[in-house]
């Protein structure tokens, strides 16, 4: 049987989404799946309590999982952009879940999140709006037939949200073509616009919205025009503050990718968990929770990153160990992630592992001192 690598949010929690309908009470806004406080509760959780509902004329209840950790204002604030006139922007560094938040928020607001641009400096206008079946518009010229529509056709016609992934990434002439039916809320196909038949306009339907996605390490907001600004609200997504909170990020996300890979049976303790993300955090942050401070290098240390090595270590331990991750498994798959591109971050980690990881090792708490024993790996 087929298996996909990765479902689309909407179709990720299926138990989730009917329990959340089944006892969605509030006004919901026009093409939207579920009213604004069960957009709310699908990405903050619902705190530990279970939501019933029936299926097949079976009572079941399920509670609702915590997707997106940090400021819960900010997804408050976002969810009411998404009703409103204007779009939204997500900003902020590199694996601070803004692509992950945008999806969530599209796969409860549309119950689809495949209505996806993925921005790029090659990117055309005819990837974002439509395009032809060329052989249909030579047998028969232009007509509704030989369109091909894009993202955002689709969401305009249907009243859904439209992701823009990397939006600054894209050409300014490629941003214009949005500014035009954001503000219009009306897209033109000028090839239909002359024969009478209506084809030639799409009036975006109420529900139709762009969430947009933007990474201050590439091409900057700056950049974009001040008239595009003006069409969105932006929302700045911070990397995750508390320890702990990223931990828990980190163990759901890894048993996630665990639970469909060939490392099933793999282990992930919680004492190396804690060693693997204080790493993260520390680096990210330029200093330890006791103050001292570390070098900061070029890689990305991101929660995302931090995911990826706990993953990597996981498959390593299952493939070539006990099964269990070990410290030195952690240290083994390190580099990949957060070495990208130069040997100095190379030089930061080694620096880590001097004035934060050896203090521990000689106090001798935790699993850091065979943390410590497995610098050996990082060259
Ligand atoms: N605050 C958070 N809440 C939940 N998950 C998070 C959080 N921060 C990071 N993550 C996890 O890290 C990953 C973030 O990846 P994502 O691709 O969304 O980042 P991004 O901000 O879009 O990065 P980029 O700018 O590189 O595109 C997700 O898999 C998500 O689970
Ligand atoms: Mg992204």
């Amino acid at each position: 049987m087929a298996e996909a690598l990765r479902l689309p949010a909407e179709q990720r929690y299926p138990e989730e989404f009917a329990a959340l309908l089944a006892n969605d009470r509030d006004p919901r806004p026009s093409n939207w799946r579920l009213s604004p406080r069960s957009v709310e509760t699908f990405l903050l959780g619902s705190q530990g309590k279970a939501l019933s509902y029936e299926e097949g004329g079976v009572a079941k209840s399920v509670v609702i999982r915590k997707k997106f950790y940090g400021d819960d204002v900010l997804v408050q604030r976002a969810i009411v952009t998404l009703a409103s006139d204007r779009g939204l922007l997500l900003i902020g560094e590199p694996g601070t879940a803004k692509s992950w938040l945008s999806e969530h928020l599209a796969a409860a607001v549309s119950g689809d999140s495949l209505l996806t641009i993925q921005g790029s400096a090659g990117i055309t206008e005819d990837q974002i709006k439509y395009s032809w079946n060329y052989a249909l518009l030579l047998a028969e010229g232009p007509s509704k037939r030989a369109l091909v529509p894009a993202p955002l056709y689709l969401g305009m016609r249907d009243g859904k949200v439209v992701r823009f992934e990397e939006l600054t990434r894209t050409p300014h002439e490629v941003q214009d073509t949005l500014l035009s039916c954001m503000s219009d809320k009306v897209l033109t196909v000028p090839e239909l616009a002359g024969d009478g038949s209506g084809d030639g306009f799409v009036l975006a339907q109420r529900g139709f919205n762009v969430v947009g996605t933007a990474n201050t390490r590439d091409r900057g907001v700056n950049e974009m025009s001040s008239a595009l600004k003006r069409r969105f609200n932006f929302e700045t997504v911070p990397p995750v503050e508390d320890l702990n909170e990223e931990i828990k990020i980190v163990r759901e996300q890894v048993t996630g990718l665990l639970e469909g890979s060939a490392a099933r049976a793999a282990t992930l303790p919680d004492e190396v968990l804690e060693l693997l993300v204080t790493t993260f955090h520390e680096l990210r942050g330029g200093k330890t929770s006791d103050g001292v401070k570390v070098d900061r290098g070029n890689g990305v240390m991101s929660t995302a990153e931090a995911v990826s090595v706990g993953f990597h270590s996981a498959l390593y331990a299952s493939f070539f160990a006990e099964s269990k991750v070990e410290p030195e498994h952690v240290v083994i798959n390190l580099a990949g992630a957060a070495v990208k591109d130069s040997a100095e971050d190379l030089k930061v980690l080694r620096n880590y592992w001097d004035v934060a990881v050896k203090p521990r090792a000689t106090k001798d708490v935790g699993l850091w001192k065979a943390y410590y024993k497995a610098r050996s790996y990082l060259k």
